[in-house]
């Protein structure tokens, strides 16, 4: 079971409003898969449902599309999207990625994790139940983050000034949570689900993911890492933009009464590098479809 932290409706929702960089992402990983008409497709870590909104143009009225999330607040939303849209052959569960134990085997033309997998801890389980409930040449995929490749400059930035103050970036980690909350308590309020903390990162790099898909039993038929570049006008910006990403956890671990001091020591430390184009930065990510061998 993957733990995780619940979220509230306005994290939820500010996740919806601040995606474009993963919905962009997803449209490229979509076409890749090849996603067609009457097709049954399942998206693990669907989020507010944004992407599911494109592929049910995919798969058409007679495809079926399945997306689950461990967020109950995301499901809201992607449901309340889909209603208001009578998208029919779109639904949306709660759920986690490597207990896919609900589902039936060999269901599905297309599974994918689009800016996902490096949440999931356990890889060889999500990618076992991946392969049980595709087709015999269905495909799997998904996009993540990696190692061993130079990331993103803005979070590195930020993650050495905290870490200089003794904070860390974002959230705790679970063994920090674990054992603060009785755990049949959580059970029961979450339906089973722990949640225990956002955005945990779990990131591989490429031959790593070679090898796990190949040991599942996939054939991969792309594996590559691929560049995002974004500007930012100003060192201000980039703080703003660091500060309401991840759901507001930027923060979390810094006191409230800290907040603008370090907020003001990262715009002193951005305005370094800023020049009158202001602060560019790239970040990478792993693109990788693969297929289930036939029978
Ligand atoms: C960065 S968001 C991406 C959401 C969506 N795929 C998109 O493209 O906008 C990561 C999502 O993965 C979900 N998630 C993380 N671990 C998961 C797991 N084990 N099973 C299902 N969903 C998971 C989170 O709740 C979150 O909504």
């Amino acid at each position: 079971m993957t733990n995780f932290k619940t979220e509230t409706f306005e994290e939820a929702d500010e996740y919806d409003n601040h995606s474009d960089q993963q919905y962009n992402c997803g449209l490229h990983l979509t076409k890749e898969l090849e996603i067609k008409q009457r097709s049954t497709v399942l998206d693990i870590g669907a989020g507010t449902g944004r992407l599911a909104l494109h592929v049910a143009g995919l798969i058409g009225k007679d495809g079926s599309y399945f997306g689950i999330d461990l967020s109950p607040e995301r499901i809201n939303i992607a449901k309340k999207k889909a209603k208001e849209l009578r998208a029919s052959n779109l639904s949306f569960e709660i759920g986690d990625g490597t207990d896919l134990s609900r589902l039936k085997d060999g269901f599905f033309d297309a599974v994918y994790m689009n800016s996902v997998f490096h949440h999931i801890k356990d890889k060889k389980k999500v990618f076992d139940e991946c392969h049980r409930v595709l087709k015999p040449g269905g495909r799997l995929g998904f996009t993540s983050q990696v190692t061993n490749i130079p990331s993103d400059n803005v979070r590195e930035i930020s993650k050495t000034i905290l870490k200089n103050r003794g904070y860390n970036l974002g959230v705790s980690n679970h063994d920090n949570y674990s054992g603060t909350v009785d755990e049949n308590s959580r059970r029961r309020y979450w339906h089973g689900i722990y949640y225990v903390s956002h955005y945990d990162n779990y990131p591989i790099t490429v031959d790593e993911a070679r090898r796990y898909l190949e040991q599942t039993g996939f054939i991969v038929q792309n594996i590559d890492v691929r560049q995002n570049r974004v500007n930012f006008a100003s060192s201000e910006d980039v703080v703003n933009s660091i500060i309401n990403r991840d759901n507001r956890n930027f923060l979390r671990d810094v006191p409230s009464k800290k907040h603008s001091e370090i907020r003001n020591e990262l715009i002193t430390e951005f305005k370094k590098i800023e020049t009158k184009e202001g602060i560019n930065f790239v970040n990478h990510k792993l693109y990788v479809i693969a297929e289930k061998k036939s029978n």
